[in-house]
């Protein structure tokens, strides 16, 4: 069967973007930002961004591209013993990450809805945590499933399917070109509108105003590295799967270069917005700015909300901040699902439509979990365990993988031949030295906090069986799907460049 191609440079470029513009980009760096010494935490995140975010994108298009095929396939082509790590990345993704990824969008959706009559009424504190989720005493204490996001969930994962099931032109790079253009208009009146509130300006301030002293602070330079490995998709699946869809002549360099900057500089221009929002409630309440910032979700889902039953309108404010959080969070789940798609179809053969109906139909089933009343306490252990063990394992081991068991030169040779930007010999160094020390540290530094005191507080017994284990019988599950035979015959045809 012939590989599905983007029918333009521009959808692929879109449907990039659509990934890495996510959930995350909107509070969680905005918060992280402010965190880590406001404007003096550009300078950690620009560096992040240069030395491994691009670095690594370039790497996951040239993959994807040159070996024609998503992460197991282009793995196993280069070395046929580590098909094992593009199962195990499109695997956690796939049964880890979307699973609590897509219950976030379907929060949004539900705030989305609330908005229209300030559903969450005079305390939005309470009602997020109380009646909203209602979240339980400890992970185990699994309670109830909450029906209106049970029901949102529906949505979101029929919506998943819609667009996957048409495919990658008609369906991906469509809703891409559909869903970014309005993300970014709907952004822009969002930003312009939180920049005319009273106290606006003293929220920016706090978010630019550097604070040098920071940056002596290792915490700050691992967050910065985090969050761009997170925010690009890296470790993912997802790029590899996407640039294999692109045609021979592609501008690999030029295109990770835009989809960095673009990501980027639309966490900062969002940043504003949240800022001056934040500015707005402190001026109302009369109180600094440190006490009504809170963190990622709090942010989003209490303060948003307090702020938007202030703001003259605010019903229309609420509704096109929690519209751009579901948009921004599909074109991220979209993606995830096509990484695994792409791989069981390279793989077995089978046939698309009727996979994607079954897989959408799982990871709903499987999302179920994240809706009951322990919902928010399994997603934060996942969360914790996922994105920094198995994001950064996976980004160490593709670094070694294709830096030192595969002729960089011959990728670095093939991204040069038909990029309008030319790598020169740092690229091979940011890759088989740089990424991999930096990732190692970030692990080891992660590790040793882990092993201090239980993260966030849990027991260590939930910990190991939710957190760990998830890390664990993922991995075990690649090990298996990557020792089963090939159906097609893929895996026997080379790169584009040599065998
Ligand atoms: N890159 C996506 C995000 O930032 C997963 O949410």
């Amino acid at each position: 069967m012939r590989r599905e191609q983007w029918k333009s440079q521009l959808g692929f470029l879109l449907a990039a973007i659509g990934s890495a513009i996510g959930l995350g980009n909107i509070w969680r760096f905005s918060y992280m930002a402010y965190d880590n010494g406001g404007g003096a935490f550009l300078i950690p995140y620009l560096a992040a961004l240069l030395t491994a975010g691009i670095p690594l994108l370039i790497l996951e298009f040239a993959v994807g591209h040159e070996r024609i095929g998503s992460a197991p396939l282009a793995y196993a082509k280069i070395k046929k013993n580590w098909e094992w790590l593009g199962w195990w990345a499109v695997t956690f993704v796939m049964f880890g990450i979307v699973l609590y990824y897509t219950v976030v969008i379907a929060w949004c959706l539900n705030f989305f809805v609330l908005s229209f009559n300030l559903g969450w009424g005079n305390d939005p504190d309470s009602y997020f945590f109380k009646d909203f989720l209602s979240v339980s005493k400890a992970p185990f204490e699994v309670g109830q499933i909450r029906g209106p996001i049970f029901a949102a969930l529906a949505v979101i994962w029929f919506l998943n399917w819609v667009v996957l099931y048409r495919g990658v032109q008609k369906g991906i790079e469509l809703a891409n070109k559909i869903f970014m253009p309005l993300l970014f208009f709907l952004t822009a009146v969002l930003v312009f509108w939180s920049l005319t509130l009273d106290g606006a300006m003293d929220g920016v301030r706090a978010y630019l105003t550097p604070d040098f002293s920071k940056l002596s602070n290792p915490k700050v330079w691992i967050d910065a590295y985090s969050q761009i490995f997170f925010t690009l998709s890296l470790g993912f699946g997802i790029m590899i799967a996407y640039a294999s869809y692109l045609p021979e002549k592609s501008n690999i360099s030029r295109n990770a270069i835009l989809t960095g900057f673009i990501n980027s500089g639309y966490s900062l221009f969002a940043g504003l917005g949240v800022f001056s929002v934040l500015g707005f409630m402190a001026t109302s309440h009369g109180k600094p700015i440190s006490e009504v910032v809170s963190q990622s979700i709090g942010l989003a889902f209490v303060a948003y909300p307090k702020a938007v039953s202030l703001i003259p309108s605010g019903n229309l404010f609420g509704a096109i901040f929690f519209l751009c959080l579901v948009m921004a969070g599909l074109s991220s789940s979209i993606s995830i699902i096509e990484a695994f798609t792409a791989s069981m179809v390279d793989k077995f053969g089978l046939r698309r439509k009727l996979f994607i109906t079954a897989v959408s139909i799982l990871g709903f089933l499987g999302s179920i979990i994240f809706t009951t009343q322990a919902g928010l306490l399994w997603l934060d252990i996942v969360d914790h365990f996922l994105t920094h063990y198995g994001l950064v394992m996976v980004g160490i081991s593709e670094c070694i993988l294709v830096g030192w068991f595969f002729r960089l030169k011959v990728l670095r040779n093939h991204i040069n031949r038909i990029s309008s930007l030319k790598l020169g010999i740092w690229w091979d160094i940011l890759i088989k030295y740089f990424i991999p020390l930096v990732l190692g540290i970030i692990l080891f530094g992660d590790l040793y906090n882990e092993l201090s005191k239980p993260y966030g507080g849990y027991s260590w017994t939930s910990l190991i069986l939710i957190g760990a284990d998830w890390v664990l019988l993922t991995l075990i599950a690649a090990f298996v799907i990557a020792s089963r035979p090939w159906k097609t015959e893929h895996r026997k045809a080379g790169g584009r460049t040599h065998g």
